[in-house]
């Protein structure tokens, strides 16, 4: 007897929406927004889709296999629809269980979020809501709800056997994320438990003499079982280890990519059967250039104002790959610069940027149509890949890099930038064609593009594992190194990991996780930065530690126009602190809250103003975090500022450099020759120890948000490491 998916509060289509908070007669007027109307209107697009005549069988196979993978061309409706299908189907109870949409970008999600609820007919954070790090858009009600994969991991810590979800879809797996690829490994785990739950409480309901299903093989090829006296007792074993869980049912995966690459997840999760989405592509024209470019953020600002001027504005929207908000914020003021002297006849061009720190409301601009004879370009980062649907797209001018996040034990973190893959290459290719024909610049020769890799190394062997260690550590994984992973990071990085979080007293000697680890495993931050806002308790600076913290988040928060370097390098001079950027960054926004500031303020002082309201975000989830931990975020150090950066310490002990005699730096724990950024307020200074936020890779090795330490802090911090450097000063 196959079981059957409940069916409590399932809903037909034509029906979505008239709960929650919908006003319930249709009426609408100026400010409540009529969601049923609306929901009616976007429902031809829904049918519309490739996926729609897939409805059925995503559905049957869902409800027959624990896992299934779906594979599907960016624009198929993966992302808005068989979330949709699952909560149209009784996949939810409302109140009880919820569905789970994973993406691994925060713009992502908030703005599939919007896009879903518009379609299901409900005020955003009702039925269908989003949460993310630092903001939360949902409701006890929620039914659907998407959220990064970091937060779902977080998720599990509170919660091991996510009894909330009846689904959990990961989306996008085929960016293999770190988080993505640990919350993989979770899920089968949870899985695994919750079937074995589930099934404890089919036989707890079942009279003795009737057969039982075996949910081990579900489906078609369903078994029915051997008698199992012990089953009651095992029952209540269950309950002990997990709290209650009467009525807990199956979890079911789903887990969805954008290219072809399904058989490893499907072998992953036992032969998961794998079920292709096909898309609607147009053909694409793909143009290389005839020798490499020398400066790819120049090219690619050319070729936009090419094709803006030589073809005409009806032909479509222009869409740039960049590799991170540095680059788009570059090529956007060389944009808006030439926009303002368009030869007379050619329509405006509006540059519109797209990245994941972006405050949302510039985000929404992206998906606006451009006003009057007006043409978009929107620029970029590898956001719009595949995760991001941007309507209206014609042109793809292809820079051929993207930022990776790579990790080497000896130097520390690097963001660099790299050459695409193949794939990455097609995708990019791929969204000038959603709509009609289009056309596709790479910024490249086709000789270069034949030696991209393929695919692109997963992120988990490939980055800095601290943290999700420390996570793995806290949800229960006793042993990292034995975890299922799908792609094996390598021992030493894992090894250096947790030599790491032995190092922060996260681990103790038998590698168990201390109160101190379990404290700092509730932060959403590296380990080196709770460990910071810990030592400030004892320190009385809690409340400049989160604030230094908070800064930062974000990557810059200086605006620097091109044409007005002088005059921002001036700006900035008034914020500066000689012991270097952390308390800079703290004058700055000292200055900045004093001052009220404003629009004109951050103007004025050259102040990246979308930056400073993320990073004020930042501060407050913290501050409500710390509170609840029991910490008084109010005690400050005053002007005695020394005591923070020492805090600092505690975190950063392992991201210093001493001055060597020749008066370059060397790095502590790795003794490699470190540069202090050209941005850096210690520029050009000359201090014995320096520590700094991280280290970033470019034509050398540089240091970023640098700050002057005493080599005793240093010393003090990390007494087993560098105890040395104690001693050393004595002399
Ligand atoms: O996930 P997948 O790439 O397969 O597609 P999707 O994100 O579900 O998008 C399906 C369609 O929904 C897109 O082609 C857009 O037409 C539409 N969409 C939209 O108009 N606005 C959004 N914010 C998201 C999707
Ligand atoms: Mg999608």
């Amino acid at each position: 007897m196959a079981r059957k998916i409940q069916l409590a509060d399932s809903q037909p289509l034509d029906e979505a929406g008239v709960q929650d908070k919908a006003p319930k007669n249709g009426n609408s007027n100026s400010t409540t927004p009529d969601y049923r109307a609306q929901a009616q209107r976007l429902r031809p697009q829904r049918e519309a889709l490739p996926i729609f005549t897939a409805r059925d069988a995503i559905i049957d196979h869902i409800s027959n296999h624990p896992t299934v993978v779906v594979v599907g061309e960016t624009g198929s409706g993966k992302t808005t629809q068989i979330p949709q299908y699952l909560l149209e189907s009784g996949f939810t109870t409302r109140g009880q269980t919820a569905i789970a949409v994973t993406q691994p970008r925060r713009v992502a999600a908030t703005s599939i979020a919007k896009r879903v609820a518009e379609e299901v007919g409900t005020p955003l954070g009702g039925r269908v809501g989003y949460t993310i790090r630092f903001e939360d858009c949902s409701s006890p009600l929620t039914q659907l709800r998407f959220c990064t994969d970091g937060l779902l991991l977080r998720e599990i810590l509170a919660d091991p056997l996510l009894r909330r979800y009846s689904v959990v879809v990961l989306d996008e797996a085929h960016e293999r994320t770190l988080r993505t690829d640990i919350l993989l490994g979770m899920l089968k785990d949870i899985q695994r438990e919750r079937a074995r739950v589930a099934e404890l409480n089919r036989s707890a309901q079942q009279p003795p003499d009737e057969p039982r299903a075996d949910h081990r093989s579900r489906g078609t090829h369903v078994k029915f079982g051997e008698e199992d006296a012990e089953q009651p007792a095992a029952a209540a074993v269950a309950d002990a280890v997990h709290g209650d869980v009467t009525g807990l049912d199956d979890l079911r995966v789903v887990v969805m990519s954008a290219t072809l690459d399904a058989e490893r997840f499907s072998a992953y999760f036992g032969s998961a059967p794998i079920l292709y989405v096909a898309g609607r592509q147009f053909p694409v024209t793909t143009y290389y250039t005839a020798a490499p470019q020398a400066d790819y953020l120049d090219a690619a600002h050319l070729a936009a104002l090419q094709i803006h001027t030589e073809t005409p504005s009806t032909s479509g929207d222009i869409l740039v790959f960049l590799a991170g908000q540095e680059d788009i914020e570059n090529v956007e003021r060389l944009l808006v610069d030439s926009a303002a002297s368009l030869p007379a006849g050619v329509p405006a061009l509006l540059p519109c940027p797209i990245f994941a720190a972006l405050p949302q409301a510039q985000q929404a601009r992206v998906f606006d149509p451009a006003p009057g004879f007006t043409r978009k370009v929107i620029l970029a980062t590898n956001i719009a890949e595949t995760s991001l649907t941007i309507p209206g797209i014609r042109h793809v001018i292809d820079s051929g890099v993207h930022k990776v996040r790579g990790f080497d034990p000896r130097v520390g973190e690097s963001l660099l930038v790299e050459p695409i893959s193949k794939s990455s290459a097609r995708q990019r290719t791929g969204r000038a064609g959603r709509e009609a024909a289009g056309h596709s610049y790479r910024l490249y020769t086709e000789a270069d593009y034949a030696q991209l890799p393929e695919d692109s190394v997963p992120e988990i062997k490939r980055c800095q594992l601290t943290m999700v260690v420390l996570q793995l550590k806290a949800a229960g994984v006793r042993d990292p190194m034995h975890f299922d992973f799908m792609d094996r990071p390598s021992r030493k990085a894992l090894r250096h990991a947790l030599l790491e979080l032995y190092a922060l007293e996260a681990l103790d000697d038998r590698g168990e996780l201390t109160g101190l680890g379990r404290w700092m495993s509730e932060f959403p931050l590296e380990p080196s930065y709770a460990k910071v806002i810990h030592a400030s308790a004892a320190a009385g600076c809690t409340r400049e530690a989160i604030d230094i913290v908070a800064l930062l988040s974000v990557d810059s928060l200086f605006y620097v126009p091109a044409d007005k370097r002088d005059e921002s390098n001036a700006a900035q001079m008034a914020f500066r602190s000689s012991d270097g950027d952390h308390l800079t960054f703290l004058n700055l926004l000292r200055a900045f809250t004093k001052a009220h500031g404003d629009k004109d303020w951050c103007q004025e002082h050259f102040v990246n103003r979308r930056n400073i309201k993320h990073v004020l975000d930042v501060r407050q989830q913290l501050n409500r975090l710390c509170v609840r931990l029991g910490m008084n975020v109010e005690r400050s150090c005053g002007s005695d500022l020394a005591v923070v950066l020492r805090c600092f310490l505690a975190g950063f002990f392992h991201n210093c450099a001493l001055l060597q005699p020749d008066g370059s730096y060397r790095s502590l724990n790795g003794s490699q020759t470190v540069h202090i950024h050209p941005a850096s307020s210690l520029f050009g200074k000359k201090t014995p120890a320096i520590f700094y936020d991280q280290l970033v890779f470019t034509n050398k090795l540089h240091a970023r948000a640098v700050s002057a330490a005493d080599p005793l802090w240093i010393a003090n911090a990390a007494p087993k490491l560098y105890g040395r450097l104690a001693s050393s000063q004595v002399h």
